[in-house]
């Protein structure tokens, strides 16, 4: 039997949530083999394109890029650090852009509604058995001169998307990184005021 990375536990919870939230995490062991089928890659952006937005004005832009395209190269060029080291294996990265200014108007939530969008594309993403790391480590005006974007196009975050690999075929220095254990605050040090009804504990 192969082992896989795969054996984060589940996201611990003191109520039950979804199963792909509940399963949701950011690996870097992915295999540097798989393809993305056309299916899965559609739905991916069809989960970004039924996130709500501020007014329904869907600022999120995407560049689209398979591992093997000159695109995909192009944005490996633009990464900093570790992130060249393992983000090579993802089957598909994406530029993940936020229209900033639509007819000389600022567009005051953009980078809060594509954050959005790429929290549901990570969703449906797990949902196919799937897996998203999201990259911030990147030199922006290279990534911005490679693609030629118009200034009011912010490049924020890049996206690697794919299927975790079987652990012998990782990296170790990849595979330790991902085999740390993963923490959180406590859900009450996230919330600042707490006024519910009694009776109605669970509401967060
Ligand atoms: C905006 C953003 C930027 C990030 N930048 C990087 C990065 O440059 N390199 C990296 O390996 N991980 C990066 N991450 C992944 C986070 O480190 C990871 O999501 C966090 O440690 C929580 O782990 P989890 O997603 O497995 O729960 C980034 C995540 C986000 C949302």
């Amino acid at each position: 039997m192969t082992t896989t990375l795969d054996q984060q536990p589940r996201n611990t919870t003191s109520v039950p949530i979804h199963e792909a939230l509940a399963r949701r995490w950011s690996p870097r062991g992915f295999d540097a083999e798989y393809v993305l089928p056309e299916e899965d890659l559609t739905a991916l952006g069809e989960a970004a394109r039924w996130a709500p937005s501020a007014g329904n004005r869907q600022p999120t832009r995407f560049i689209v890029a398979a591992r093997g395209t000159e695109s995909f190269d192009r944005i490996l060029g633009a990464l900093m650090g570790f992130n060249q080291a393992w983000t090579p294996r993802a089957s598909l990265l994406i530029v993940a852009i936020a229209e900033l200014e639509r007819d000389g108007k600022p567009l005051r939530w953009a980078e809060y509604d594509l954050g959005q969008a790429v929290a549901h594309l990570s969703i449906e993403a797990e949902s196919r058995g799937l897996h998203v790391r999201q990259m911030g480590g990147f030199r922006v005006d290279e990534l911005r001169a490679a693609f030629d974007l118009a200034p009011e196009l912010e490049p924020v975050s890049l996206v690697a998307v794919g299927k975790l690999a079987d652990a012998e075929d990782v990296p170790e220095a990849i595979r330790e990184r991902d085999a740390a254990p993963r923490t959180r605050r406590d859900l009450a040090e996230l919330t600042i005021v707490r006024d519910v009804r009694a009776g109605s504990p669970r509401h967060p």
